[in-house]
């Protein structure tokens, strides 16, 4: 499959099968982070790996979620608020980088899924967050144990207007 149809093909996955993801694939999928693009060349990113249960178990979310417990790691990716200037930036940077990981995942067999939906407050204890974090979001990735359809996605001549709206 091509780059191109890989990514159009992307889904969703929230059932993992119980095998690991090796380290070297798991490295390409946190170099896709490390060499995203970020405004200014800032890279506000930091990244936690979640992989034990404990650690896995704070990304569900009353009752939501549950499936990070089947995954084979999750990436919670923060910014640091001392350290950044225009909040908005070092969200889409963090956002992009997450998003790398995605499609680096993909690409190499790993399915994921991101979450929205998370306990701040416990994850921050849980994973022992510095005080100023500000978690952006966090990403599930497993080896697929599901084939989801694509569900419904908006035509292009409904999202896109070429030169003016
Ligand atoms: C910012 C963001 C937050 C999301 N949060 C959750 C979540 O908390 N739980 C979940 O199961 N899926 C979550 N998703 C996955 C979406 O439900 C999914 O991307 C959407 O239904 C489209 O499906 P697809 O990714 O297969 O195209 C999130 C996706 C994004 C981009």
């Amino acid at each position: 499959m091509t780059c191109i149809e890989q990514i159009l093909t992307r889904r969703s996955i929230r059932k993992y099968k119980n095998e690991p993801v090796s380290e070297e694939v798991l490295n390409n999928i946190l170099e896709a982070g490390r060499c995203s693009p970020s405004a200014t060349n800032m890279q506000p990113w930091y990244f936690v790996v979640a992989r034990d249960h404990i650690a896995k178990e704070a990304f569900s979310f009353r009752g939501f979620n549950r499936f990070t417990l089947d995954a084979s790691f999750i990436v919670l990716g923060f910014y640091k608020q001392s350290e950044v200037i225009i909040e908005k930036l070092s969200l889409m940077d963090v956002t992009i980088a997450l998003q790398n990981m995605v499609i680096a995942g993909w690409v190499q067999g790993v399915g994921s899924c991101w979450m929205g939906a998370f306990d701040e407050r416990k994850l921050k204890e849980t994973l022992k967050l510095p005080a100023d974090s500000r978690i952006v979001g966090a990403v599930a990735f497993g080896i697929p144990n599901e084939n989801p359809s694509q569900p419904p996605k908006k035509p292009l001549n409904e999202i896109v207007h070429f030169d003016k709206w």
